[in-house]
């Protein structure tokens, strides 16, 4: 699954990788390009659902493995992205697996000062996560295993000399602990208990 599909920059790439895969997002426009785009490319294999995932999702789903690439960072409210989170933890078959990309408030933020937060009537809200509170938020949904990954720890560099070689040593330092304090994104994954009945904690999942 993935959730917050937008246009399916990366559905499409991992649709090659898998039997099925079901794209989500609230922006009907985003699906509509999406739809383009796979057909474009003779891509059978998406399914689209329009939904805000703040929302109870209008379909039971049983997904094996689901991911979801900046779009926490801009849902308004702890709360709200607590319910995101039970919604995709909902959506995960027993044993299943998420990962979530967002921005880190990390070190490099923080020396320069930026915003801990962005929003306005003609901004997209933006919010970075620290590494402590999206760890803490995936496990009071129901997440076990929560595991932490910094990405992009060159991103500043935007690759512009030798892009190849620079996108291999950020993956070899994305490795390496501690990175989450320094890189531009955290991938945090998560998963769901393997037994049946485990249930999320409903209070903070608000639902789901
Ligand atoms: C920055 S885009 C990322 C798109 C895609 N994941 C990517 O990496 O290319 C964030 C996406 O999240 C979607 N989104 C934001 N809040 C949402 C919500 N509450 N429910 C469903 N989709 C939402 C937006 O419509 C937008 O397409």
């Amino acid at each position: 699954m993935d959730f917050g599909c937008g246009t399916g920059r990366l559905t499409t790439k991992f649709a090659a990788l898998c039997r099925r895969i079901v794209a989500v997002d609230r922006s009907k426009r985003s699906l509509e390009v999406l739809k383009e785009r796979s057909s474009g490319t003779g891509t059978s294999n998406i399914d689209m659902i329009l939904a805000d995932l703040t929302e109870p999702l209008p379909v039971r789903l049983a997904a094996t493995k689901a991911f979801s690439v900046q779009l926490l960072q801009h849902v308004p409210s702890s709360e709200g992205r607590r319910r995101v989170m039970g919604r995709v933890l909902a959506a995960l078959a027993p044993g299943g697996a998420a990962v979530f990309l967002d921005e880190v408030h990390a070190l490099s933020r923080r020396l320069r000062s930026k915003p801990r937060e962005v929003a306005g009537k003609d901004t997209l809200y933006f919010h970075p996560f620290t590494p402590k509170e999206i760890r803490k938020e995936l496990r009071s949904v129901g997440f076990g295993s929560v595991r932490l990954v910094g990405c992009g720890v060159l991103y500043w560099s935007r690759y512009c000399i030798l892009p190849q070689a620079l996108t291999h040593l950020d993956v070899m330092l994305s490795s390496l602990p501690g990175m989450v304090w320094i890189s531009k994104f955290v991938a945090a994954t998560g998963t769901k208990s393997p037994k049946e009945d485990a249930r999320p904690n409903t209070r903070t999942a608000a639902g789901g």
